[in-house]
């Protein structure tokens, strides 16, 4: 088959959907333990309890229980709404694109950072919306007076990520307020907080908090990263009921499966363990950040699990400096993103950073 025969059998909308790309594993070296520092997933196993409740058999003959019933009233105690409040999905992405599904079709236009989760073109795409990526702002945060200037009468749907994934700044709760307050209440606005257990900053927006003033807003979480349980694949959403139920009908069927609710509830009943995790995590991350400025690094401040260069022509080889040292990092061309590993890890990388200056920066 042709490549234009092949088009002919999809929708034209496919033609403008950027296909994700993960990040890479470490190249093998020799004498050098890899680390893969390029998908902001925790350097540790899952806690204890969850490791150790994932020996219990399951029958894999019959299907997961469709409403998720006990992971939702779980979920519901613990951010202390009602049920209909939560709906659950295959990972933080299958409600990304539950959302897209829910809010965009062709005339629609949809409002994102950039650059920001991957997944936000994506989904939109696919659904046909005009997309409108915002550029951030200097210091690597939202830009949310353009933000807000860029919604017309077609803006359907907005994501916020905070802490914003690649770049790590979060929005506080003065700036989201006064964001919320240009956004009409007909415009969906998503508070993508899959970081937030990493966030250490006390004036960052408070997701829950602010579901109580405002109607349109649906925040998403995720089990994939300080609980340590991406491949197990379960997201939420926290909203208000009409949102939850439109988000319901637009995930697939029994996405998360029995041993991943199983996983989730444990880790919750733990979540005190799970924080105190997070917390050491942002302190190593505070101290990477520390280390690179003292070495003369420009770098943003962070409220995850990860600390981003911004690099621009650099990118590339600073990208393959590290793959010579078996640390995968994630380059985005305009910089490059660097997730907190074990301790010896990020001393291999402030090596390679401090060098790198060296080589390619300092002399010019
Ligand atoms: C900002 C953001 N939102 C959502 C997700 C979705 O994660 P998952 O599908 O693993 O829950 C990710 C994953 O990297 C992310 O970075």
């Amino acid at each position: 088959m042709t490549q234009k025969t092949a088009t002919a059998l999809f929708r034209p909308a496919l033609a403008d959907v950027p296909q994700y790309k993960p990040g890479k594993p470490p190249a093998a070296v020799d004498g050098l333990a890899p680390y893969k520092l390029s998908s902001n997933e925790h350097f540790l196993p899952a806690i204890p309890a969850v490791t150790e409740a994932l020996t219990e058999a399951v029958n894999p003959a019959t299907y997961p229980d469709p409403a998720a019933k006990a992971l939702t009233t779980e979920l519901a105690d613990y951010v202390q709404l009602p049920q209909d409040h939560i709906a659950v999905g295959a990972g933080g992405s299958e409600i990304v694109t539950a959302l897209a599904h829910i809010t965009l079709e062709a005339g629609s236009e949809v409002i994102y950072p950039w650059p920001s989760f991957e997944l936000y073109p994506q989904a939109s795409a696919l659904n046909g919306a005009t997309k409108k990526p915002i550029g951030l702002t200097e210091d690597f945060s939202h830009d949310l007076w353009a933000m807000a200037q860029a919604i017309t009468d077609n803006t359907r749907l907005i994501f916020l990520c905070s802490p914003n994934n690649p770049t790590g700044p979060a929005i506080t709760g003065d700036e989201f307020n006064a964001f919320m307050a240009q956004v009409p209440s007909n415009v969906l606005v998503v508070l993508d907080q899959a970081y937030w257990e990493f966030c250490t900053d006390p004036s960052a927006v408070d997701g829950l908090a602010m579901l109580k003033q405002y109607g349109n807003l649906v925040l998403l979480r995720t089990f994939s990263k300080a609980h340590a349980l991406a491949g197990f694949r379960i997201g939420y959403a926290v909203g208000h009921p009409a949102v939850i139920a439109a988000i319901r009908k637009a995930t697939v069927p029994f996405g998360v499966t029995p041993p991943s609710q199983h996983a989730a509830i444990v880790s919750l009943r733990h979540v005190n363990q799970v924080l105190a995790r997070a917390h050491s995590i942002a302190a190593a991350r505070d101290e990477f950040i520390d280390a690179l400025r003292a070495q003369g690094w420009q770098v943003p401040d962070s409220q995850a699990n990860f600390v981003w260069l911004p690099l621009e022509e650099y990118s590339t080889a600073f990208e393959e400096a590290c793959v010579a040292k078996s640390l995968a990092v994630r380059n985005l061309n305009s910089g490059v993103r660097i997730s907190i590993g074990p301790p010896e890890a990020m001393a291999r990388v402030l090596q390679v950073a401090e060098e790198f200056r060296q080589d390619h920066l300092i002399k010019q």
